[in-house]
């Protein structure tokens, strides 16, 4: 597992177990994953540590699935930052093709060069329009396929970066099966084929992490080639310990009173969950009201920043007012 740990990669060499070779670890354990990532704000259970140092050590991509706003998108980039690497984001949408997800020629500026030559080519020939035509076509076309007019899109960049890279393919239940098929491909070898260029092989493969809301059932081969990470709704005690790092200025009473609704909340049927990114804009709500600990009026006459459907606003109000009943 520790193999090639340290050294710098050699490229084309594959791992003696036929894997692609991880490269030096980024992270030393998962106690060190959890850590880095807590003192960079993102706190992790060992679950997903667990998964994320896997990813490292195998080189697979991860696969993040879980309800909105519970955390995926924001561990690639916690990921991204705590090993120093550089980000890179293909965000998905329908209609997401492979001109936009790994790289398309610039035909205006081929074009362009084009027509100069032409003109180039007609003030050197005397002999008028077309003496040595094929020749030049051959080497305006070798030239207008380079490098130069190649514009490299995510996954591209990703694969062809000398440094550290983490790669965030965002909300990928967005794209079309084709275009699924292409990210596959791309995953499974590392490396990307240009039939004007040739083979672009990853010197150093990139940590790679898919999120999904689940919209559709994303294909069993694209499962199969990655680890499978479930973000759910935190714990309790994660959530209120996210609330207090990521709100500057709560105090620890309103914290855990603030983890302790949302989570009651959950319990309820509801149309929309509360998320932590609600939850923590709902803190940072009442922190700005001045709350250092909350009733059950302030929270009533604050849900609508939690949930974003009526019927569940008059639900939680209700669950809201048997508490403080209770309570009296
Ligand atoms: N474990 C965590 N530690 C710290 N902050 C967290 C954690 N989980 C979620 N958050 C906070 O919640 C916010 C929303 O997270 P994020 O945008 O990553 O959600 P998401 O799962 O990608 O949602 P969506 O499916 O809507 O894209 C983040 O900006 C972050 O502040
Ligand atoms: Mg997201």
């Amino acid at each position: 597992m520790t193999a090639g740990e340290g050294q710098p990669r050699t490229e084309g060499v594959p791992s003696p177990l036929g894997f692609p070779d991880p490269g030096p670890a980024r992270f030393d354990s998962v106690a060190d994953v959890r850590e880095r990532l807590s003192a960079a704000g993102y706190l992790a259970d060992d679950g997903i540590a667990g998964v994320v140092h896997l990813a490292d050590r195998l080189a697979k991509p991860v696969l993040v699935e879980g309800p909105a706003g519970t955390g995926k998108t924001e561990l690639a980039k916690s990921v991204a930052r705590v090993t120093n690497s550089r980000l890179i984001r293909l965000q998905c949408y329908e209609g997401l093709d492979e001109s936009k997800a790994l790289y398309e020629w610039n035909y205006k500026k081929q074009l362009l060069r084009i027509q100069a030559q032409q003109v180039v080519d007609d003030e050197d020939s005397p002999g008028g329009h077309g003496s040595g035509e094929p020749r030049s076509w051959r080497a305006l076309e070798e030239d207008i396929f380079s490098e130069e007019f190649l514009l490299t899109r995510p996954l591209l960049e990703a694969i062809r970066s000398q440094e550290s890279v983490v790669l965030l393919v965002d909300e990928v239940d967005r794209v079309e099966l084709e275009t699924e098929a292409l990210l596959l491909e791309v995953l499974s070898e590392y490396q990307v084929s240009i039939p004007e260029l040739g083979t672009v092989k990853a010197d150093r493969i990139p940590m790679v992490f898919l999120t999904s809301n689940n919209t559709r059932e994303l294909s069993e081969a694209l499962k199969r080639r990655c680890l499978y990470l479930h973000l759910d709704y935190p714990s309790l005690e994660r959530e209120r310990a996210i609330v207090s790092t990521r709100v500057p200025g709560i105090t620890e009473e309103l914290a855990d009173q603030v983890a302790r609704i949302v989570r009651s909340l959950r319990t309820l049927e509801l149309k929309k969950y509360p998320s932590v990114s609600e939850t923590l804009d709902w803190a940072r709500t009442l922190v700005v009201l001045g709350v250092e600990s909350i009733d059950a009026e302030q929270a009533k006459s604050t849900l609508h920043v939690l949930l974003k459907y009526r019927s569940d606003l008059e639900r939680a109000a209700k669950e809201l007012a048997g508490v403080d009943e209770a309570k009296t």
